[in-house]
């Protein structure tokens, strides 16, 4: 698959630029087993970037390389203007991290657990106080501040957790999976966070099983497949290169029904149903020919709906066995 063009590093590593995170190439293999086998990134800052694939596919190995926590094999990564092979300190000073599986000590307090990341942060105590105050109230943790973490549910862990990222005031952060396991008033909230981060100025790169929430947050997407990026791009692009799409006509009258049949291109039928399935990548224009076509002939249907592929659709099509062929970046653009 051709890979494509990204802006190649400065000598230093440390001119500026509107990228938060690119890398180039990036390659990473425990023992024979190949996990990311080429990988390109570019990330604008402030922007909201998601990277889905299937367990083991590489998300978190990923993470692991930009935030200096392993080190690539090969390729080359920059952060916040900092290659990260040689100014791993100056990416730490620039980024926050919220690991896949919880960075908090169940044994002590939330509120303990926040002044000891104030403490590695180095801010004096009373700042120290100030902001994890501050933190706990935005997280909506105030009242559980002086109960052990380990009482907490696990949406409140997971809040714990990123208020805990945010201590250092990170410009770029890092959230491997942050609604895994969460019930969805959890995840909604926890997408509200995500939301005021960006609004923040905060560049988000985060990590999800979920097309849903990718689809919800962020302005790329990436899907990791077989080591490499299977395709990139936003939600709607995603979905619009899976196939599958359709609209469902439903019809009580008979005579309605054989002659939208007729006139339509028409994929399945049940004539029990009477039902119609008419491709579709369900956009307006499609739609309104659609509707034109009916209208034109005066024939009025039941019941409309719209099926766009789901997270199903574009994950079996995406990350499917390699005889299935992939889509590529080149047909998503
Ligand atoms: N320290 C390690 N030693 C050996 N193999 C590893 C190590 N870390 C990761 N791997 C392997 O690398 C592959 C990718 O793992 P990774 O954790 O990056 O996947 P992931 O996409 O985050 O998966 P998940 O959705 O399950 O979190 C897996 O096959 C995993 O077993
Ligand atoms: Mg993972």
């Amino acid at each position: 698959m051709p890979s494509s063009v990204m802006p190649t590093s400065s000598q230093s590593g440390r001119r500026p630029s509107a990228a938060a995170v690119s890398a180039l190439g990036l390659r990473k293999s425990y023992g024979d087993k190949t996990v990311l086998d080429g990988i390109d990134l570019r990330i604008p800052a402030g922007s909201v970037f998601a990277l889905l694939g299937p367990n083991g596919a590489g998300k978190t190995t990923t993470v692991q390389i930009l935030s200096t926590l392993v080190s690539a094999d090969g390729g080359q990564a920059q952060v916040a203007g900092h290659d990260v092979a040689t100014s791993p300190d100056g990416v730490r000073a620039a980024i926050g991290v919220t690991g896949q599986f919880s960075a908090v000590d169940g044994l002590i307090t939330g509120e303990e657990n926040m002044l000891l990341m104030a403490d590695l942060h180095h801010l004096a105590k009373r700042e120290g106080r100030r902001v994890a105050a501050e933190l706990l109230e935005r997280f909506d943790l105030a009242d559980a501040a002086k109960k052990p973490a380990s009482t907490y549910s696990g949406g409140m862990k997971r809040r714990l957790d990123i208020a805990m990222t945010l201590v250092g005031s990170p410009r770029i952060i890092f959230l491997d999976e942050p609604t895994t396991g969460l019930d969805p008033r959890s995840r909604h909230t926890m997408w509200g966070i995500i939301r005021g981060l960006v609004a923040d100025g905060v560049t988000v790169f985060l990590t999800t099983q979920y097309l849903e929430e990718a689809d919800e947050l962020a302005d790329r997407i990436a899907v990791l497949n077989d080591g490499r990026i299977a395709a990139e791009g936003s939600a709607e692009e995603l979905k619009r290169i899976v196939p599958g799409g359709h609209v469902r006509l439903r019809f009580t009258d008979p005579d309605a029904y054989r002659s939208a049949s007729a006139a339509l291109q028409v994929a399945a039928r049940d004539d029990e149903a009477l039902s119609l399935q008419i491709p579709s990548d369900g956009s307006q224009r499609e739609l309104r020919s659609i509707l034109d076509r009916l209208d034109s002939l005066s024939i009025e249907a039941d019941e409309l709906t719209v099926h766009t592929p789901d997270l199903d659709d574009v994950f079996f099509a995406l990350t499917g066995p390699a005889d299935v062929p992939a889509p590529t970046k080149e047909n998503v653009r």
